[in-house]
Parts: C-alpha cells; sequence; structure tokens
C-alpha cells in the first residue's frame, strides 16, 4: 500500500458524495448527487434501470472521473487517491465474475493474492470465506458447477477477502432465489455487525427494506433519501388503496380507463401480487366510487380499504414524479 499520509483524507466519513455528476457526451448519467453514509450503515441505493447507479459506483470506485463534484470513500478522493480506495473496499460488480474454471477456493486464493495477503493470511481467509458462505464440502468443487446461491457468496467472499471497511454490492442477488437472497442478506448483516459500511443496489424491494437508509435516484437525480419509515411517510404523494379483486387484470383495465378519462383522479394505479394498490389524493373520498364501477362491471370485490404505502408505492412515486434533492 502507498504511504500515502493519513492527513491527506479530507473527512472520515466511509461514504461521502457531494454534487457529483457524470456526463457521458451530451447525457447526464448521474445530475448533481450528495449524500454521505455513517460508519456500519446498510444503505440501499435504488433506481430503475438505467438511473445511475453503477455510474456512482464507479465513480465512488475511481474507475471513471466524475465531470464535476466530488467522491470520498474512508476520507480518500476515488478520482486522485484511488489506489488507497481500492486497498480499502470491496466491491461486486454487477457482472461480477469469478473464474468457473477455478475452484471455489482457488478463486479465494487469487482474489486474495490479488490483494496481496500472506500465505498465512490466505490460508485463514479460506477458510472463514468458505464457512461464511457455507461452502464446506464445495472447496474443490468447480465454481462454475456452483448453483447462483453458492457463486453470490462466494463472489462476496472474494470481494471481501481483504477485510475491506467499505463494500459495494451492485445487484448483488439478481436472478438469485429467495432462500438463497435471504442468507446472502445475512451475510451482509453479519458485515455491517462488523462494523464495514455497505452500499448495495437492488431491484428487490424485499431486500431495500432491509437497509437502514436508502437513496432513490432515477434520470441521474437523486429524488429521495431516509429511512425506509421515514420514507414511507414522507415521500408518497398520495394515499394507497389496496383491492382485492375477484378478476384483477379486468378490474386494472376498468380502474385505468378511469384514470385515463379523469372519472376518477388517481396518480397511480398497479398490481401489487394479487391486490391493487391505487394511489390517489383522497382514498377515503373515492372508495365507494371505485367499488361501485367496479362491481358495475361484474367485478366482485373482496376487500377495499387504506393500507400505509410499501416501499415499492414510494418508489413508484417518486420515480414517476421525481422532485430532486440538491
Ligand atoms: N460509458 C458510458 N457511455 C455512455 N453512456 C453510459 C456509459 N455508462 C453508462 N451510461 C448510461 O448512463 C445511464 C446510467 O447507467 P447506469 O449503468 O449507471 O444505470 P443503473 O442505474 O446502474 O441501471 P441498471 O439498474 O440497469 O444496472 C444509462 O443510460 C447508461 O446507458
Ligand atoms: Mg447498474
Amino acid at each position: 500500500m502507498s504511504a500515502e499520509p493519513f492527513t491527506a483524507r479530507n473527512h472520515e466519513l466511509p461514504i461521502l458524495i457531494q454534487n457529483l455528476t457524470k456526463r457521458f457526451g451530451d447525457f447526464t448519467a448521474v445530475d448533481n448527487v450528495s449524500f454521505n453514509v455513517q460508519s456500519g450503515e446498510v444503505f440501499g441505493w435504488l433506481g430503475p434501470n438505467g438511473a445511475g447507479k453503477t455510474t456512482t459506483i464507479r465513480m465512488l470506485l475511481g474507475l471513471i472521473k466524475p465531470t464535476s463534484g466530488n467522491a470520498f470513500v474512508l476520507g480518500f478522493d476515488s478520482a486522485t487517491q484511488t489506489k488507497l480506495v481500492h486497498a480499502n473496499v470491496g466491491y461486486m460488480s454487477q457482472q461480477f465474475t469469478l473464474y468457473s474454471d477455478l475452484t471455489a477456493m482457488q478463486n479465494i486464493r487469487f482474489y486474495g493474492g490479488v490483494h496481496g495477503l500472506s500465505s498465512d493470511e490466505l490460508r485463514q481467509r479460506i477458510a472463514e470465506i468458505i464457512r461464511t458462505a457455507g461452502l464446506e464440502g464445495r472447496e474443490n468443487t468447480l465454481t462454475g458447477s456452483l448453483s447462483g446461491g453458492w457463486k453470490q457468496r462466494l463472489a462476496l467472499g472474494c470481494a471481501i477477502v481483504h477485510h475491506p471497511k467499505v463494500v459495494f454490492l451492485d445487484e448483488p442477488t439478481a436472478g438469485v432465489d429467495p432462500i438463497s437472497r435471504r442468507q446472502f442478506w445475512e451475510l451482509i448483516y453479519q458485515m455491517a455487525k462488523e462494523g464495514v459500511t455497505v452500499l448495495v443496489t437492488t431491484h428487490y424491494m424485499d431486500e431495500a427494506e432491509l437497509c437502514q437508509r436508502v437513496g432513490f435516484i432515477t434520470g441521474g437525480k437523486l429524488v429521495a433519501l431516509d429511512s425506509v419509515s421515514q420514507l414511507k411517510q414522507t415521500q408518497m404523494r398520495g394515499q394507497v388503496l389496496e383491492i382485492g379483486a375477484s378478476d384483477p387484470e379486468k378490474a386494472m383495465r376498468i380502474l385505468k380507463a378511469a384514470q385515463l378519462n379523469g372519472r376518477i383522479p388517481f396518480d397511480e394505479v398497479a398490481l401489487y401480487g394479487a391486490q391493487i394498490h391505487a394511489v390517489m389524493p383522497d382514498a377515503q373520498k373515492y372508495k365507494e366510487a371505485i367499488q361501485r364501477l367496479l362491481m358495475g362491471e361484474d367485478v366482485q370485490v373482496s376487500s377495499i380499504e387504506r393500507v400505509a404505502p410499501t416501499l415499492e408505492d414510494v418508489f413508484i412515486s417518486s420515480v414517476k414524479a421525481p422532485a430532486a434533492i440538491v
């Protein structure tokens, strides 16, 4: 590791972003984003496809330079102190590739070698990672033949082989079954308990609910930033009516038509599992009209009640009517 003085640090926060902007030609992928992440926090970095999540992470890692603004990791400027950043962070990229023709153990050894671990440290880390990833008995299995859940946990192990203080996980559980996803999140929380700061992106709202704070980015702009419970109280622009209907698809069509012709001022009508979530300014006022409308078209309404917004409701609301936080 370089002997860059500790005093070169500008801040002690694990992650600090100030007015960070990235343009590709005329296109602004990340637009004047500012936030910070506290020590030991599990921070969810959320947004639709193309929102600018990976671009933000790449700037935090110093892999690409910001057009303007700053990204600091553990006080190191990602753009100019990139080596120091790399020595102290773990990164599981969206296309994280383990070597499929190496065994689980060989992959850990390889990544440990990249980070300059001694052979004693390597031996110890291999044992620890195999144990925490639940890979006992599979040490010598070719990585290519491990199932998705094992691979993701091994990939996380490889990303943290050098005991980083800050870990960036870009959609680490994409395409993994719910049980493996839960096991993966147990590992995330285990790391956080040991003081590691985690920034994680996910499209799974159940995972986002597990984050201590979340930031929503859409079109490159930060549109919400808070704890999940706070966001549910402050970020929703309307009230949510949950509707149970005999034929949800038909009910959706009817309600969408009512939205289009302005009969009911829905902000949003969306399927939420087997139920429908309709967002509107005053749920109580339109409840009976909605019920009559559906019954009039032979759709039975088994339940209709105002519910607290889910994070998914908040997410959709923030993305549809963004108001940038600057
Ligand atoms: N090197 C590049 N050159 C040009 N445009 C780019 C480049 N990298 C990213 N973009 C664009 O910037 C926008 C943000 O991309 P980014 O990968 O950050 O999105 P994301 O939020 O990570 O999306 P996803 O959820 O799909 O991973 C996209 O429109 C993308 O096409
Ligand atoms: Mg991405």
